[in-house]
């Protein structure tokens, strides 16, 4: 086997796989960019929705917690926090979500903290938006389990 094994052969393999690979790389980018307006109902991204985005950029919550696995680790998955505490109901969230906020730095002992950001009724309100439409993407049910 070694001796039939040439130059010409690492070449073709070499070139060859690199071309296969890349056209299925090129077929499964094409695939997901196909899947994501399923997945991600963009239609439902309203200028709240935007606008939560944007005060969650700004005041780097991903710092310290993850969304649909992405981000820090210190703190909870947000992505299914509305599945948590809202448990289908809006408007019970919005209120769970201003308190949360409002309430912050808990003072209980040997809990990690989360800082007070001072955001208005109307900010938090976005940002609550914001995370019920993340929390209906279809991430294949990411995180596994409602805790987070
Ligand atoms: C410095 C780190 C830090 C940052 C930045 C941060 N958080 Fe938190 N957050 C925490 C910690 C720690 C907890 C858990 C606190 C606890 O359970 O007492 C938490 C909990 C939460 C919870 C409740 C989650 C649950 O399942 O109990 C929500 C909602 C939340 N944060 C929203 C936000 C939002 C929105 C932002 C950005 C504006 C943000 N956090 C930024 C640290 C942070």
């Amino acid at each position: 086997m070694a001796d039939n094994f040439n130059k010409g052969m690492a070449r073709n393999i070499y070139y060859g796989g690199g071309v296969f690979f890349f056209l299925l790389l090129l077929g499964l980018t094409f695939d997901t960019m196909l899947e994501l307006p399923e997945r991600d109902h963009r239609e439902n991204i309203t200028e709240a929705v935007a606008h939560g985005k944007e005060i969650w950029e700004n005041n780097n919550c991903i710092g310290c917690h993850s969304l649909m696995g992405e981000g820090a680790y210190f703190a909870p998955e947000l992505a299914n926090v509305y599945d948590r505490y809202g448990a289908g109901n809006e408007e019970a969230f919005k209120q769970f979500m201003q308190s949360w906020m409002a309430m912050q730095p808990l003072p209980t002992e040997g809990r990690r903290k989360m800082p007070q950001f001072n955001l208005s009724e109307e900010e938090v309100n976005a940002l609550t938006d914001f995370l019920i439409w993340t929390s209906r993407i279809d991430d294949n049910d990411w995180p596994p389990n409602k805790q987070g």
